[in-house]
């Protein structure tokens, strides 16, 4: 991960106060004293402090030791005690009035719906979970599930953590190679999918995918199937199952195994700069005490709420936010399969309206989307059920946050802007909403417990409203462990910049109330929809196709997505620059990656902006591919001619 070259300057300016109504404070779980006086003893005694709250968890044996940061930045959790994730998020709720609470009410994009009660639910994981032992999967076994937003993807994942078995999701949109690139550094035994699911009207051929990948995945024995969507697939004998095969065989009753603290409870992949893809490494006790506490703080969690987050279980938000931090804590919550806009723009004020959703998690860039089609959707919908609004996933920009406060929210709903990581498994930095006044575009101040804090290159604070580096000085409960297979790799992306300390790789600055306003990422690295994606990955796709020379890709500012992706290719010999050969990139790079990856632009070029040593400079190709003037050092490039012509070109 590339260090940026200079400190990072700050432009936004925003001194809009929101703070919570009154009578949201009187009901709140933690106002501004309870916060005060957590974050005191936090700091205090950080060892006491998690103790106390890891009371939350179900521990089938008590553990010996709060953190063991012997070995850093290698850190031992709850150490000695044993607990499962499945049976503390389905098991604990059964005896008493949760056993037929909703857990999970499905919308599908089509329509269809469905609810599974607490009992319901855990019936479908034993059941599945006995599938996966009588095909031979165990403790530490990888399982790869690339499955559609349905009920049956969160029966996947549970039914892994309760036989210990890890899984790696793989979001839905990803293509066969991407699938076949993390099914191998996995080395994954078993692949569960379904025939398709729906988006927009249209079915997305999941199990074709994975034909496709299983052809490069040679670990991978069998694969199960999910009928979702009625399309016709090829299933091939002795390899492929369907799930409804599995599960009318399946016996019901399937004691959780009980894990160490520190037993993997799953990889998920996340874009770098460099390389390709890093398996982030979650464990058991202290990333599902992360979730579930972060859960009922940030989301001021109230017994009868209707919980909504709509990312897709494929990314962390998925992992912490819809399946183990609100079941663990005995929540409802709503799954929605598909698309925003299917059959109208309205679909998801549709759905809060007709579930009474009363807590509504969602993207900056989703919000965005909602803007540019219109106030008479949301305003054509009754909303009064919501109480609580979240943001996750980039910055959010202030005038994306009052429309979300005004159309959404009523003005009466507090809005939390979560900021967190793959890698850091759960909230970091976001207001508890009866504690904390918010402001637009600002995540607020960290929660109790967590150290974060923007220092300059050297490692030292930066003093208020200048811009430095996000770092978290302090070992917390849901921090990554590792890399899968890379542990090198781990220590120098995260814990080489400074000592002892965590580095988020993202820019930042606190203002002088003491609010974290994050500023984006200081690598090579894309927001694209409030997803990572690495510069690096869209870079190879593009090398591999065999009339292309040389790559960079960098972001652009994009009023929907975030950032945009521009791709700069220089040619090989004998190649035209045609329209034609640019949709063939374009659609190369989909096929490569994932639709999520698709160019918004190519620029040929002859050549590329290096520095002598032969790095491709992005910095001034960001510059180029915004329309803006480079201002930083150029005296690194190698050839100043490259950057004026690149520009002439775009004129
Ligand atoms: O740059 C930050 C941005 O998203 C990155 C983490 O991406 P990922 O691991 O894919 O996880 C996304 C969901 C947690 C961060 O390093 N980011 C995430 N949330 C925010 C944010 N930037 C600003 N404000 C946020 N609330």
């Amino acid at each position: 991960m590339s260090s940026p070259e200079k400190n990072i300057t700050s432009v936004l300016k925003e001194t809009r106060v929101f703070p919570p109504s009154a009578d949201f404070v009187a009901a709140s779980l933690v106002d501004a004293k309870e916060r005060d006086r957590l974050a005191e003893w936090a700091k205090r005694d950080p060892d006491a402090f998690w103790a106390e709250q890891a009371k939350s968890l179900h521990w089938t044996k008590p553990w010996t030791q709060v953190l063991d940061w012997s070995n850093a930045p290698h850190a031992k959790w709850f150490v000695g005690g044993q607990l499962n994730a499945s049976e503390n998020c389905l098991d604990r709720h059964l005896t008493g009035p949760r056993k037929n609470k909703a857990a999970i009410i499905f919308e599908g994009e089509p329509g269809d719906t469905r609810t599974l009660t607490y009992q319901q639910l855990h019936r479908e994981v034993c059941k599945f979970a006995n599938a996966l032992k009588l095909l031979g999967v165990g403790k530490g076994d990888r399982v790869t599930i690339y499955m559609p937003m349905v009920p049956e993807a969160a029966i996947a994942m549970l039914a892994c953590a309760r036989i210990g078995a890890m899984h790696s999701v793989v979001f839905g949109g990803f293509s066969a190679d991407a699938v076949a690139d993390r099914n191998n550094d996995a080395k994954s035994k078993i692949i569960i999918t379904a025939d398709g699911g729906w988006r927009r009207g249209k079915v997305v051929p999941l199990k074709a995918n994975v034909d496709a990948a299983l052809e490069k995945s040679p670990t991978v024995e069998k694969c199960i199937v999910l009928n979702r969507c009625n399309t016709a697939v090829e299933m091939k004998h002795g390899r492929d199952l369907w799930w409804h095969d599995l599960m009318a065989a399946g016996s019901q009753h399937c004691p959780a195994e009980p894990l160490d603290s520190e037993h993997p409870l799953f990889i998920l992949y996340t874009s770098g700069s460099t390389g390709k893809p890093k398996g982030v490494l979650h464990t058991t006790g202290g990333y599902l005490l992360g979730s579930s506490l972060t859960h009922k703080w940030v989301f001021d969690l109230k017994e009868d709420d209707v919980y909504w987050c709509t990312a897709d279980v494929g990314w962390i938000t998925g992992h912490s936010y819809i399946v183990y931090g609100p079941l663990c804590n005995g929540s409802t919550i709503v799954m929605y399969e598909g698309a925003p806009n299917q059959p109208k723009e309205d679909r998801f004020w549709e759905i809060i309206e007709k579930y009474q959703v009363s807590v509504f998690y969602t993207a900056p860039t989703a919000i965005r989307a909602f803007i540019k089609w219109g106030d008479h959707h949301p305003k054509g919908h009754d909303l009064s059920s919501l109480r609580l609004l979240g943001s996750v996933g980039e910055p959010i920009n202030p005038e994306a946050w009052m429309w979300y406060h005004k159309l959404i929210g009523g003005e009466r709903c507090p809005i939390v802007d979560t900021w967190w990581q793959t890698e850091t498994g759960a909230i970091m930095i976001a207001p508890l909403p009866g504690a904390i006044p918010t402001k637009p575009g600002s995540a607020t101040k960290p929660l109790p417990g967590i150290e974060a804090e923007v220092v300059d290159k050297s490692g030292n604070a930066v003093p208020a409203n200048s811009g430095g580096f996000l770092v978290v000085k302090r070992p917390w409960p849901s921090m990554m462990r590792t890399i899968y297979g890379d542990d090198e790799r781990y220590k120098t992306t995260y814990w080489s910049h400074y000592d002892g300390i965590y580095f988020t790789a993202d820019g930042a600055r606190i203002d002088d109330d003491g609010y974290i306003w994050v500023m984006g990422r200081v690598d090579d690295v894309l927001n694209v929809s409030g997803h990572r994606l690495s510069t690096m990955e869209v870079e190879s796709a593009l090398v591999n196709h065999p009339k292309v020379a040389e790559a960079a890709v960098v972001g652009k500012p994009d009023d929907l997505k975030g950032e945009g992706i521009v791709c700069f290719v220089t040619l090989k010999q004998g190649n035209e620059p045609t329209d034609a050969l640019k949709a063939e990139l374009k659609a190369h790079v989909v096929h490569n990656i994932g639709a999520l990856a698709r160019p918004d632009d190519i620029k040929f070029t002859e050549t590329l902006p290096k520095t002598r040593s032969g790095k491709i400079m992005r910095r001034f190709l960001r510059d180029v591919a915004a329309g803006r003037q480079s201002t930083g050092d150029a005296t690194t490039l190698e050839d100043y001619t490259v950057l004026a012509k690149l520009r002439e070109d775009e004129e």
